[in-house]
């Protein structure tokens, strides 16, 4: 694991990034998820630095590195979702405001554990979503922007490269027997659906904004092409979200895609001394 700062341009982007335009808008809702969760995550992993065992050395090593690369994908993120306002979705705002605020009180009421297994269930999500980028959406991201596609290569390449950090933190706070697993699948399906509710609405919103201009028949042709994207990602998605289900579920065990060591390779600090 290492900290790459790719230091990215966002000024050129556009919205509609990809070939399909609400292809690129779903993903541009899940941009606004790293900008609030990222600086929540640093500060429940530097809380459960403080209790866990200083005998844990490698575990702690791992945190450090693990928040500094959340901390430059935040970076990046912000600064992606502020070109997006730019580009006339400040509405998108609106929408995050109190997703941030939802951090804010779990930090302030809600157990380490279950800022914890949060943490670990957004993760496994990550780790999931990773393996999906580079596996399974190549009719998607043909021909895509080379922005907006390094960014979420880099993004979920690091991603799957820190997968195990919560999983362990969790698993060395909290054990492994049943009521550790039954609380970590509880608390997963819960991120999960707490997040789908934000990038759900973002989603909806950016469309809408591109569907106000449209006529009636290219309305229906992008609520088609939505449709189609929806049951392709829920059919594909399916399978990866039901591993993290398992009692036998352990992200280390989980192999790399193809393509994911060439961008972490081309943002290697030692390959591109400043
Ligand atoms: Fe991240
Ligand atoms: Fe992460």
């Amino acid at each position: 694991m290492k900290v790459r700062s790719p230091g990215m341009d966002f000024s050129k982007i556009r919205p509609h990034w990809a070939r399909i335009p609400e292809f690129a808008q779903s993903y541009n809702a899940f941009s606004i998820v790293p900008a609030h969760i990222e600086p929540y995550l640093m500060k429940v992993m530097r809380r459960a630095k403080d209790v866990l065992d200083p005998k844990h050395a490698r575990l702690h090593d791992d945190i450090a590195v693990f928040n500094k690369q959340e901390m430059e994908h935040c970076k990046h993120h912000v600064a992606f979702n502020r070109a997006l306002y730019e580009a006339g979705y400040e509405g998108m705002k609106a929408i995050e405001k109190p997703y941030q605020q939802d951090y804010v009180r779990f930090l302030k009421d809600k157990s380490l554990r279950f800022n914890v297994a949060y943490c670990e269930g957004f993760e496994a999500l990550g780790c999931a979503s990773a393996q999906a980028f580079f596996e399974d959406l190549d009719e998607y991201l043909a021909g895509a922007d080379g922005e907006a596609l390094d960014l979420w290569k880099w993004h979920l390449a690091e991603e799957f490269e820190h997968r195990e950090v919560c999983y362990q933190v969790y698993k060395t706070l909290y054990g492994n027997g049943p009521f550790a697993y039954l609380y970590r699948v509880a608390v997963f399906i819960y991120a999960v659906r707490h997040i789908g509710s934000y990038t759900g609405r973002v989603q909806k919103y950016l469309l809408d904004v591109d569907r106000a201009s449209m006529t009636e028949a290219e309305r229906q042709a992008s609520l088609e092409r939505e449709k189609v994207l929806a049951k392709r990602v829920a059919k594909k998605s399916f399978k990866r979200l039901l591993a993290v289900l398992s009692p036998f579920y352990d992200p280390g065990k989980r192999k790399p895609s193809p393509g994911m060591q060439e961008i972490l390779d081309r943002y290697d600090p030692a390959a591109n001394p400043a």
